[in-house]
This record gives C-alpha cells, structure tokens and sequence, in this order.
C-alpha cells in the first residue's frame, strides 16, 4: 500500500517536472542542483559547450557526439538545435535519475538523442556496480566523431581516468576529437593565480593527484599537468595545445559574490585520436 501511494506519488512529481521543464526549458532546480552549483548559469554553460566544441573542435550537425558524465543534458539540450538527422548523440551517467530525466525530456522528442546509465561505482552516489577502472563503454570501436567530458575527470581518480582516456580512444573513429574538462596544475599555476591556494581547494597530496576529501575521493580530484600528458600518450590520444582555461565553468561564468577557488584551476583539454 505505502509502496504505491510512493510510486504514485514519485509519477506525479516526476510529470510536475517535467511541466516546469517543458515551459523553462530546463532541468527542475532540484535536479540541476544536484550536479552544479545553482549559481552557475545552466542554460548560458550549455551554449558555452556547444560554441566551444563548433569554434575549437570542428563541430558539425552531422557529427556523432559522445557526453560522458552527461549529466542532465547541460550539452543534450542545446545540442538537439545543432545535430541534423545525419549525427546523433549518445550520453551517458551513473547516476539513473539523470539519465531517466533524459530519456523522457529530451530523448523522447528527439530520436536521435540516446541516454544510457553506466552501472558504475562511485563514492559520492551511486555505490553498486563496477569499478571505474574497469568500465567498457558500451559502444562499438570508432563511432563517434567527437567525444565530450564535462567535469567528469574531476570525479575520477587515476586508474579510472586511465582507462576512460583507453575507452574514448576506442570509441572514436580515426582522426576523431576529444575534448575534457580537468582541474589541471603544475609547478607554476599557484604563481599565476595568487590567492587561489592548491592546498586550500585540495588539502589532501596524492601522487601527481590531490583529492579535496580523502574519505570521498571521487568528490573533487585535481591533476597534475606531469601526470595527465603521459596518460593521453598512452591512450594514443595527441593533446592539441594549448591547454584552454576560457571554457566552460572558467572563471567567467562564476558571479564575483561566488569564490570557488577550484574552478581557477579549471583547464579544457582538447585532443585528436
Ligand atoms: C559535475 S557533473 C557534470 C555533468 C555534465 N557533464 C554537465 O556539464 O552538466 C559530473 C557528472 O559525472 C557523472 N559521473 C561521475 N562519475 C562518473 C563515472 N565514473 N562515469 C560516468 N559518469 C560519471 C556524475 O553523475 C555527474 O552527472
């Protein structure tokens, strides 16, 4: 009996959200919170995406796009007005409520938008399934033109990392490009970016890696530039430089009431297979 009046009342919020998002054309706050911080401008950080990945990644409508980390379709969303009925889209996320907000608001209206759950291990929300280390993306060898991480890299600590750079070089087709967001520094960033201390944003020193919390490592990892560009030669993926701190969640996005000094260490790296 409780067990159905939840479900029911589980469809009627889940179908008020999806009014509110019909009429605003975004995802309900609640959800949105869940994955970036309320201040930051979902809608204009979507079209960011999309302006970045057209301006520096050769963008088409007919491209095949992979999102890893999708999200609640931040790039989905703008993406449905560039992507013609040659390309398509595929995301995907660990976290089911996200892909299922996806699946009913975004994919169902356009067929060519696909959204998979990944039954991945994570310590900050979805504890069952397999270990990041050791997830196959559950696509074909080379069939996408363009892959796409959004703050994805910054929840992955080093073996995950590794083997999703093996997987994107897997899944992209000859020539295809990459492009992933990371918190990035080396032995000069705290010299250009007085004030925004590494220790202060990640206390916790790893090797090559720092973690803002140590008890939940995947919540916050920051890199070091020594130990990201060996992991793409390995992967067999060519970082193009420069290493771009003026893309999406840059500083310019953040209200200067906001001091989220993480976000100054920001980098997006874009790569060819
Ligand atoms: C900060 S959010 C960014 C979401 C989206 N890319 C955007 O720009 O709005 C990070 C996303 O990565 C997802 N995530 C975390 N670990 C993951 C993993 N191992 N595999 C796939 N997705 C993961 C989270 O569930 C979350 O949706």
């Amino acid at each position: 009996m409780t067990t159905t009046w939840r479900s029911k009342a589980r469809t009627a919020r889940d179908k008020a959200n999806d009014v509110v998002t019909r009429v605003t054309r975004r995802p309900p706050r609640r959800i949105r919170g869940d994955i970036s911080p309320l201040w930051l401008d979902f809608g204009r950080t979507g079209r960011d995406q999309v302006g970045f990945l057209t301006e520096f990644c050769g963008l088409t409508p007919n491209h095949h796009v992979l999102d890893i980390g999708c999200g609640v379709g931040r790039l989905a969303l703008p993406l449905t007005r560039v992507l013609g009925p040659l390309g398509g889209y595929q995301g995907f996320d660990v976290l089911p409520y996200l892909v299922d907000w996806c699946e009913r608001n975004i994919a169902a209206r356009h067929p060519h938008f696909h959204f998979t759950h990944a039954d991945v291990r994570t310590s900050i929300g979805h504890d069952p399934g397999v270990d990041a280390a050791d997830y196959v993306f559950p696509y074909a060898d080379a069939s996408f033109d363009l892959a796409y991480a959004g703050s994805l890299f910054t929840h992955l600590t080093p073996d995950a990392a590794a083997n999703y750079l093996a997987q994107v070089a897997r899944v992209l087709r000859p020539g295809g490009v990459f492009a992933a967001t990371w918190n990035l520094y080396n032995r000069r960033s705290e010299q250009a970016l007085p004030g925004r201390s590494l220790r202060k944003a990640w206390p916790f020193a790893r090797d090559h890696h720092r973690l803002k919390d140590a008890e939940h490592p995947e919540s916050n990892v920051a890199y070091d530039e020594l130990w990201l560009r060996p992991a793409y030669r390995q992967a067999g993926l060519r970082i193009l430089d420069p290493l771009r701190p003026d893309a999406t969640y840059s500083p310019l996005r953040v209200p200067q009431r906001v001091s989220a000094a993480h976000l100054w260490y920001t980098n997006t790296v874009i790569a060819r297979l």
